[in-house]
């Protein structure tokens, strides 16, 4: 790892349909203004990508990956396995089962490769990256301020009573 070089989130997903749930995962990196990057890997499709991918990311100083994936949903996973890096698990919410198949696949990790598993849809990929931020804020202040602004926000946001 190249120490001068900035940390970064690495966003990947099995699909480019997965995109319009991982989206939300982009657009909350940029609304804390961390540095990431975002790929289409399949690890069933194209496992040599995916392979060369994991085992370089910390190499390309990757400090977080979050991976989404749908259906039997072997991505995150896979990933885990090849890297220490932490992996952050999205379940997309598949066609036929509404993306059960895909949290369960995520969570049910068996013990010694762990990935992080988060809501099925939107509100797992703006987790994720809300996570991520936490991770990588314990080095960097700025991102821990932005985060911690970005929660006062969203207090504030809440009104006291109904309209
Ligand atoms: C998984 O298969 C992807 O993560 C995606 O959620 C699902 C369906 O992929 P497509 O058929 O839309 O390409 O690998």
């Amino acid at each position: 790892m190249n120490k001068n070089k900035k940390l970064n989130v690495s966003i990947v997903m099995g699909s480019q349909s997965d995109y319009k749930t991982m989206k939300l995962s982009e657009k909350t990196l940029k609304s804390l203004n961390i540095p990431f990057e975002i790929k289409i890997i399949s690890a069933h499709r194209t496992p040599k990508r995916m392979y060369e991918y994991a085992l370089n990311a910390e190499k390309n100083n990757i400090a977080v990956i979050i991976a989404g994936a749908g259906g039997s949903a072997h991505l995150p996973g896979m990933i885990a396995s090849l890297t220490s890096i932490p992996v952050l698990g999205v379940p997309i919410e598949s066609k036929k089962l509404k993306g059960l198949d895909s949290l369960l696949s995520i969570v049910q990790m068996p013990k010694g490769i762990p990935v992080g598993t988060f809501a099925i849809g939107e509100d797992g990929a703006i987790n994720a990256a809300l996570l991520a931020a936490s991770i990588i804020g314990n080095n960097n202040i700025n991102i821990k301020k932005k985060l911690k602004s970005w929660r006062t926000s969203q207090t504030k946001s809440v009104k006291k009573v109904p309209k």
